[in-house]
């Protein structure tokens, strides 16, 4: 049994992906956190985002690991836990940028179409219903408005004790969906099959119960 959530960066597919993983007891994996570590690869090496021959070349030197510690995804680089430097606007941009390449999208797609062929899984990320579980038996594209999105980002930085501008996160996201819904390779869509949920006016409880009576 796998279940896909697809769409756009901040619309909260990681927050129920994980409550649903945990309610089923399925394991949940994080297909982002994969182009992130990619992505932090290539900004440690000093590879620009625009260099596609050497992003294609040297992807093959970055070992990404998968595994799971009491229940948690943990992301190995070339043997390092990367998880904690992965969630930062930095990477979150150059993730986005490199993901166009189809090296890297071939290289991480095997990963995870190993994993989900190991076990039950709540997968999410851009691509999960249209290319990498195109059989998955639930799939959903999870949307929220821009607007919504990036005040949500913006609440998660000041609790964090930042101070962000709302308007250059909501610009980031824009530019993020652009790049993520228009690339040649595997864009960001709606796959057919895939029940629209949009959850700008809805909590985080109201989603996980639209989509646990989705579930056979
Ligand atoms: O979900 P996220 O913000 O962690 O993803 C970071 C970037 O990785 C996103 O902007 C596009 C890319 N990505 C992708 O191309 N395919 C996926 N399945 C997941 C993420």
């Amino acid at each position: 049994m796998n279940i896909a959530i697809d769409g756009p960066a901040g619309a909260g597919k990681s927050t129920i992906a994980k409550r649903i993983a945990k309610k089923l007891g399925y394991i949940y994996v994080d297909t982002g956190a994969m182009y992130r570590a990619m992505a932090l690869y290539f900004i440690r090496l000093g590879v620009s985002a625009d260099d596609s021959v050497s992003i294609s070349s040297k992807c093959n030197d970055a070992d990404i690991t998968i595994e799971y510690r009491d229940g948690e995804q943990v992301v190995l680089l070339n043997g390092e836990d990367v998880t904690g430097m992965l969630r930062t606007e930095e990477v979150g941009n150059m993730a986005s940028a490199t993901s166009v390449n189809g090296d890297v999208r071939k290289k991480l797609v095997e990963l995870q179409q190993k994993l989900a062929a190991t076990a039950d899984v709540v997968m999410d990320g851009r691509d999960i219903g249209t290319v990498v579980l195109p059989n998955a038996e639930v799939k959903i594209y999870l949307t929220a408005s821009s607007k919504v999105r990036a005040k949500r980002r913006y609440d998660e930085l000041v609790a964090k004790g930042e101070t962000p501008d709302i308007d250059k996160i909501e610009a980031d996201i824009i530019e993020r969906d652009e790049r993520d819904m228009n690339r040649e390779i595997s864009p960001l869509k709606q796959a057919d099959d895939a029940t629209l949920i949009d959850s700008s006016y809805m909590s985080i409880e109201e989603v996980v119960d639209a989509v646990t009576e989705l579930i056979p």
